[in-house]
């Protein structure tokens, strides 16, 4: 029986860790892929002073810090390069391809990205030779002349981003002005507002699994997913999950999220790099159970199957499509088939249907214990103020009731 360790490494959620565990536990029966039996453990990771030549015990970890903490960040690092360890995520490619990199690189490959300016920073690093620095390639800008690119209402946000930091919506030249002084020493990005649109989509991707969402931004956070089958035709549908699939294979990332707006019937990614996107059973709530079987799945898959971490990129092959004469439809289609490729998607569909066929009936046995009803009680008791407590266990538990009543089995 060979072993295998799936570590968690995480910030201060509770749930759909425990989730991802009460999964894990009703796994336990040894898994048979291709004559070897393997045995599914998953673990929450510790980070203690490290000498870089370590061992590990891990050979997978999902990590929820490396995007915003050093410390985590680098040991991750460290278990790719020394130890062979699989990532979900990539921290090399998130590093260096943040927003701004994940634009240009989508715009290139044809997307429609939004018109997007970069400014400088209001207000330079706190350094006293920043100033002399800065007047050797910096010239003085009229803000308002820049903005003139774009028309009103328009979005200023960081060039890095995420969890909505600093992001404004400026309507006209004052409100520029003023968001502009209040961004201090971010940088960052004037982007075309998209508004009046049709639909909202938001996809959740982990490995080659890829789920669109109907999603609401100006719901509060516990509203914003939609549970709408139909909110999309067929062939829009496909669209947004191939722009999500070629995001992430490009960018060698395993679990992430692209939000697209489908406006005038063009569908246009405006927020694709989400390291290790939120998936919490109040924000997802009726989709929870996917993402965790997701989860679930993809990372079983590559210890199982022994996938290894990729940790470079192939930028060139994609450039070549993206600058070849082929239409837009046809650059897709070469992009998934590339995408489909880097994810080994036949084979981990074959292995979902097979080694992991009790997987979607577990996870439905679980939602309807009381494990699982205590896990959705005490998240909401740890988010939302004591009056509101019954109101929203009632709440997050009668929609996965809906989930349970909506599968079959
Ligand atoms: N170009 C745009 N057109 C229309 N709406 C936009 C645009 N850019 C941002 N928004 C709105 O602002 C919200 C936050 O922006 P964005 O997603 O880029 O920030 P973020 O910090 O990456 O958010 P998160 O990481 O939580 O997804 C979006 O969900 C959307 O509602
Ligand atoms: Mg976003």
């Amino acid at each position: 029986m060979e072993q295998k360790l799936i570590g968690l490494l995480l910030g201060d959620e509770e749930d759909w860790p425990s989730a991802f565990e009460m999964l894990a536990e009703r796994l336990k029966k040894p898994l048979k892929y291709r004559r070897k039996n393997f045995q599914i453990e998953v673990d929450r990771i510790r980070i203690h002073p490290f000498n870089l030549r370590d061992s590990t015990r891990y050979d997978l970890v999902i990590d929820r810090l490396a995007y915003w903490h050093f410390n985590p960040r680098e040991w991750l690092k460290k278990t790719a390069l020394i130890n062979n360890v699989y990532l979900l995520n990539n921290p090399f490619s998130f590093q260096s391809m943040e927003k701004h990199s994940a634009y240009c690189a989508m715009i290139r490959l044809g997307l429609n990205i939004p018109e997007t300016i970069l400014v400088p920073s209001k207000i330079g690093p706190d350094s006293t030779k920043y100033p002399a620095t800065s007047a050797k390639y910096h010239d003085l800008f009229d803000l308002t002349e820049v903005a003139k690119e774009l028309k009103y209402p328009f979005y200023m946000k960081p060039f890095d981003g995420g969890g909505w930091r600093g992001v404004s919506k400026v309507r006209d030249e004052a409100e520029l002005a003023r968001t502009y002084d209040e961004s201090g020493q971010m940088l960052m990005h004037l982007q075309a507002g998209l508004e009046d649109y049709e639909v909202f989509v938001r996809s959740l991707a982990i490995g080659p699994q890829v789920s669109s969402f109907h999603y609401d931004p100006e719901q509060p956070p516990h509203g914003r997913y939609v549970i709408d089958h139909q909110f999309l035709d067929q062939q829009k549908g496909r669209e947004a999950q191939i722009i999500t699939k070629t995001i992430n294979a490009f960018f060698r990332w395993d679990f992430n999220s692209c939000e697209c707006i489908l406006k005038d019937g063009i569908l246009s990614p405006i927020d694709f790099a989400n390291a290790c996107p939120d998936i919490a059973v109040t924000s997802l709530h009726y989709y929870f159970p996917w993402a965790i079987k997701a989860l679930m799945a993809w990372s079983i898959y590559c210890v199982v199957s022994e996938r290894s971490m990729r940790i470079t990129m192939d930028i060139e092959k994609y450039f070549k499509i993206a600058d070849s004469d082929r239409s837009y439809e046809e650059k897709l289609a070469a992009y998934e088939k590339m995408a489909d490729k880097h994810f080994e998607t036949k084979r981990f569909e074959e292995f979902r249907g097979t080694v992991l066929k009790d997987l979607d009936e577990i996870m439905w046995e679980l939602v309807q214990t009381e494990e699982f009803n205590q896990m959705i009680a005490q998240t909401v008791r740890g988010m939302f103020p004591e009056h509101e407590h019954d109101e929203f266990i009632a709440h997050f538990q009668g929609l996965l009731k809906h989930w349970v009543d909506s599968e079959n089995f």
